[in-house]
């Protein structure tokens, strides 16, 4: 049996979800809605149970993971649960020296700077991964018909720390690299392609019933470099996943970037079902840009969640109205919950899409 108050209680399975049928563009009976990081810090009792225990720790621990993912899919009632992980886990599973700064983010102790950098960068194996398989295993089992989806960061994203050192705005040192090595950066970002498929490969086969894959910070790049120097990476990671032709097990597939306006098609065109879609672009202008053949998924701007309640109201109505002019809309926010966001107000979001949607 699912969570208390699970929501799309007509469906028997994860495969027959509001979900997984938005994203594959099939009639739903209303709207599916989860936030990017909804389990975080905007839940006190995610503050709780992580107290002491740090970030990646956390992570590596089927017991917490499967706690903490749950979190929100009871409190909430969202339509999808998302793995309680992070997209530089792969990297630490395979021997990266990487923390998790509270408020900062992940910090990299030997920056990427060479090409015999590139070269040292170990690779995930996947025996590695028996944690993340045991938790899924067991999320799987206890969401019922709520599905559970997988996500790994996509290369360039996961490049950017490696380079950088940690968080950045500019990129300059990733883009540095990328012009005057373009080899070695072919490298890295196959490598990153490769760890990235195991670590998507491994929830799929545990039981995960959609992907995301996170190219957060793809935006920073012109539509010719992201098509020339990024886009096959992206693309190898979705080729991995499974070829439908052949029957191979295979889910729905979401690809997210922040400020990917001018990237629009080519995030599609990298292999996804769905594009997720940040609070720049309105979603019927997107769909526009995108094409008829995927799903859409966003795009309510996070910061809407900290105003009063007429204005949380009318941006949803706004967000379904126009979400209305694809093929399928899975509501989202366009990035990551903020951790002071009042969790009433997520609920109340989560009643709203759906009581406007409800066929
Ligand atoms: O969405 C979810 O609820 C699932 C869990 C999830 C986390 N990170 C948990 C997390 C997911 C999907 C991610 C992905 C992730 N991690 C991305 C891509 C999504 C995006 O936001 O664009 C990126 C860029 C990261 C790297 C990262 N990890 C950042 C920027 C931070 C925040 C640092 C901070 O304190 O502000 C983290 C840490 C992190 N990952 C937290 C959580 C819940 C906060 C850890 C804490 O509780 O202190």
């Amino acid at each position: 049996p699912g969570p208390t108050g699970a929501p799309d209680p007509s469906a028997a399975t994860p495969a027959d979800s509001d979900l997984v049928r938005a994203a594959m563009g099939l009639p739903v009976r209303r709207t599916p809605v989860w936030f990017m990081r909804q389990a975080g810090r905007s839940l006190p009792e995610y503050r709780a149970l992580r107290a002491g225990t740090k970030m990646l720790e956390s992570c590596q621990d089927p017991d917490l993971v499967t706690e903490i993912t749950l979190q929100p899919v009871r409190r909430h009632g969202v339509d999808a649960a998302i793995l309680f992980s992070d997209i530089v886990l792969p990297l630490v599973v395979a021997g990266v020296d990487i923390d998790i700064k509270p408020g900062v983010g992940p910090v990299i102790a030997s920056p990427i700077r060479s090409v015999a950098d590139v070269d040292a960068l170990p690779d995930l194996q996947a025996g590695q991964l028996a944690f993340l398989e045991t938790a899924v295993r067991r999320l799987v089992a206890e969401l019922g018909a709520t599905p559970l989806i997988g996500f790994a960061g996509a290369p360039f994203t996961l490049a950017t720390y490696l380079i950088e050192g940690g968080p950045s705005k500019e990129h300059a040192r990733t883009k540095a690299f990328m012009y005057a090595e373009p080899e070695a950066w072919g490298r890295l970002l196959d490598k990153l392609a490769v760890s990235a498929a195991t670590f998507l490969r491994t929830q799929v086969d545990a039981g995960a019933s959609a992907v995301q894959l996170f190219d957060s910070w793809a935006g920073v790049l012109s539509a010719a470099d992201y098509a020339e120097r990024v886009l096959p990476s992206s693309r190898a990671v979705f080729d991995a996943l499974g070829d439908r032709e052949r029957g191979v097990r295979d889910v729905p597939r979401i690809h997210f970037g922040v400020a990917t306006g001018e990237l629009l098609p080519l995030i599609g065109d990298a292999g996804a079902d769905v594009v997720g879609v940040d609070w720049r672009v309105p979603l019927d202008e997107a769909v526009r840009r995108i094409g008829p053949g995927r799903s859409v998924q966003g795009n309510l701007d996070p910061a809407v969640l900290l105003a009063d309640r007429d204005t949380v109201e009318r941006e949803v109505r706004r967000v379904v109205e126009q979400g209305r002019a694809a093929r399928g809309h899975i509501f989202n926010l366009g990035h990551g919950v903020l951790p002071e966001t009042d969790p009433d107000v997520l609920t109340r979001v989560v009643e709203l899409v759906h009581g406007l949607t409800e066929r």
